[in-house]
């Protein structure tokens, strides 16, 4: 350690599960955090509603606490907050007051730094601080640092991640034990993995906005999460596998950016993706990222995509690269959005984009039913490529899946919407894409 270099002070504002993680390490962990910075890095004030119940980690040295979060942003031993709280209010009070102070900001929200996240760079711009958010997507892969800095000099053509480690968990659980989708919610809750309330995780929020910080970062263009398509999973059954698998495939929600000569096509969609792809290994709770560049070619990115310990390696790495521009004056200035500016994105519809389908049906079983979804794809000029069947007990609510060739998505949907109003189906089409080869 350079003799006599002093300390970077550190408030905390949310000890939650990554604000426990955080101060976990940076108790745990400090004498390696100072060798490899050359100084040591304190946390000096910490904030939650209920701090004075908190049980903070031994070896931290004197730590203020407070229920104000404005203390903590305008504590003269603070040098840096992170803001740990999450949501789009409190949080965004906190990171504008630490910025008014001249204090650089870490934080680990994504739904903040998705929808205003550009505009919060600008402010910490001018106001001559930094703003760090790796923990924000995906938790322990340090994504943010591959796109802004590792691959910078490539050009990003496509991304595809599986950024939701809770729908990850229900969809490779009911694969993996034909499991229905309410039971494996229900236990992921036991676990800890889902929120009591799973809308986020299994209807698409909370992954499109995790898509729009990396779409923002490898394509330099500024997305509102609400021009990204998002489909949940709420209607995959475990016999979606078993159609799946028999096509060689299997069924992941995912998160893609593709750069096509009429512009940036996002969507955060459930599809079939080949068995042999490295992406349909990821199982569980695990995040992956895949990114290709022009030049550079395929690189692949895996790991934990939550969890106290994880998140709070993030976190604290953000720390200490903030400490070390702090401390020795070299103003680290690359955007965490990897460009100098963000241009703005016209949503383009997925509608227009084109690959094959699996079209799955439940139906009254009777003659004719083939005839009939036949006849409507022929009107739409949609090639129909196979016809699968497994072996049923029933013939009431019969599934059976239809696979057809690459086709432009509003073509399938208005196929799809014809096909509604056959009084044989138990229930509307499902129609998944099946992913080019990623
Ligand atoms: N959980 C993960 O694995 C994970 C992974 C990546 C990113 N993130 C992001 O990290 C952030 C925090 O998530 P989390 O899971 O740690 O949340 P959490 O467990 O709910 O913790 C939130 C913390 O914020 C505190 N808080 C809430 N309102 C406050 C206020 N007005 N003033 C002061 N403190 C307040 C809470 O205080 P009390 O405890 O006193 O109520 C709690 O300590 C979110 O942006 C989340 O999206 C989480």
């Amino acid at each position: 350690m350079i003799a006599g270099m002093q300390q970077v002070n550190v408030g905390i504002v949310g000890l939650g599960n990554v604000g426990s993680g955080t101060l976990t390490l940076l108790a745990e962990n400090a004498a390696q955090i100072a060798l490899k910075l050359g100084f040591p890095l304190r946390v000096t004030a910490v904030c939650s509603r209920s701090v004075e119940a908190k049980k903070l980690p031994e070896g931290l040295g004197p730590v203020h606490r407070t229920t104000d979060w404005r203390e903590i942003v305008s504590h003269p031993e603070v040098d840096i907050v992170a803001e740990l709280v999450g949501g789009t209010s409190v949080a965004a009070e906190i990171i504008n007051g630490a910025i008014e102070h001249k204090k650089s900001v870490v934080t680990a929200n994504k739904e903040l730094m998705a929808s205003c996240g550009s505009e919060i760079w600008d402010r910490a711009i001018r106001a001559g601080i930094n703003l760090a958010m790796e923990a924000s997507v995906a938790g322990g892969i340090p994504i943010h640092a591959v796109l802004r800095e590792g691959i910078s000099g490539d050009r990003v053509v496509a991304l595809y991640g599986i950024l939701n480690g809770t729908s990850n968990y229900i969809l490779t659980e009911m694969e993996k034990r034909g499991a229905p989708l309410d039971e494996v919610l229900a236990e992921a809750h036991r676990l800890g993995y889902a929120e009591a309330d799973p809308s986020a995780d299994i209807d698409g929020f909370d992954a499109r906005s995790k898509l729009a910080i990396l779409a923002a970062l490898a394509f330099g263009e500024k997305i509102t999460p609400s021009d990204i398509f998002v489909e949940g999973i709420r209607r995959i059954s475990p016999m979606d596998f078993q159609y799946a698998h028999k096509l060689g495939h299997t069924i992941r929600l995912i998160c893609a950016a593709r750069q096509t000569s009429d512009g940036l096509i996002l969507s955060v969609r459930p599809a079939l993706i080949g068995l042999e792809t490295i992406i349909a290994g990821v199982q569980g709770a695990y995040n992956a990222v895949w990114v290709k560049g022009r030049y550079g070619q395929d690189t692949f990115y895996y790991g934990r995509g939550a969890g106290p310990l994880p998140t709070g390696v993030a976190v604290v790495s953000d720390l200490m690269r903030v400490a070390r521009e702090i401390r020795y004056g070299h103003p680290e200035r690359v955007s965490p959005f990897a460009h100098e500016r963000l241009g703005e994105y016209k949503p383009r519809s997925v509608t227009s984009e084109k690959c094959a389908y699996y079209l799955r049906f439940r139906v009254d079983d009777r003659p004719g039913i083939i005839a009939a979804l036949a006849g409507i794809l022929a009107e739409q000029h949609i090639s129909l490529e196979a016809v699968l069947q497994l072996p049923s007990e029933t013939k009431s609510s019969l599934p059976f899946v239809i696979t057809v060739e690459p086709t432009c998505e509003h073509t399938i949907r208005e196929a799809v919407q014809k096909m509604s109003h056959l009084d044989f189906l138990r229930e509307p089409p499902l129609a998944l894409p099946m992913e080019p080869p990623l």
